[in-house]
């Protein structure tokens, strides 16, 4: 199921991010703000152990999700902000990598390299800022569904109707938790307005 913040702050922060004049710094920063909003929505309804913590009047038994049970995958390199600001709210949840490139003669992406934890039984957050045409989510999702999780969410910044679209049909079980749905993809496979590309712009690598 797709769903699609409609908070009046999410929508505030994506038209930051459309603003060329955002530096990289503060482009990561906004991106790393979105994402916990995005999280707060997926983990509206995440089961909570108790936990006993030793508080200033002694014991005390608590609330808490069960930070190990997560693990947090990346698409490098525009996933990196957004993973490290799903480290920050669940320090103790594991990280996962995928490397991956788009071949910008047929738009296509290719999986080169990957390095996930243990995946089984556990919650997957895959996180990637754009959804184009869906090729790389739907490459990630096939790996980590290979590795047996109990439960896929994917947190993402912008997305394409085309794109959402290839990964709901081949992943209907899956929550994607999306700030935007924006217009269409153009014929090089951008997201129309979109952000331009993510990546670069994320660590000016133009
Ligand atoms: N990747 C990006 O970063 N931006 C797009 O518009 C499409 C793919």
């Amino acid at each position: 199921m797709i769903h699609e913040l409609t908070n009046p702050l999410t929508k505030t922060l994506v038209t930051h991010l459309r603003d060329q004049r955002r530096d990289a710094v503060r482009f990561r920063h906004t991106i790393a703000e979105l994402t916990k909003q995005l999280v707060y929505e997926a983990f509206h309804d995440f089961p909570l152990l108790d936990r006993t913590v030793i508080t200033w009047t002694g014991e005390l038994s608590c609330k808490t999700i069960d930070e190990e049970s997560i693990v947090v995958v990346t698409v490098l390199r525009a996933g990196m902000p957004m993973l490290d600001s799903v480290m920050e709210l669940l320090p103790d949840a594991h990280a996962g990598f995928l490397a991956m490139k788009r071949d910008e003669t047929t738009h296509e992406s290719v999986l080169y390299y990957d390095r996930l934890p243990d995946c089984k039984g556990k919650t997957i957050l895959l996180v990637d800022p754009m959804v184009a045409t869906g090729g790389s989510m739907i490459d990630a999702l096939e790996l980590i569904k290979s590795r047996k999780p109990s439960r896929i969410i994917t947190l993402n910044i912008i997305g394409s109707p085309e794109g959402l679209d290839v990964v709901k049909s081949a992943y209907p079980e899956i929550d994607i938790y999306i700030a935007q749905i924006d217009e269409k993809l153009n014929e090089d496979k951008y997201i129309i307005p979109g952000l331009g590309d993510a990546g670069d712009r994320s660590y000016n690598t133009v």
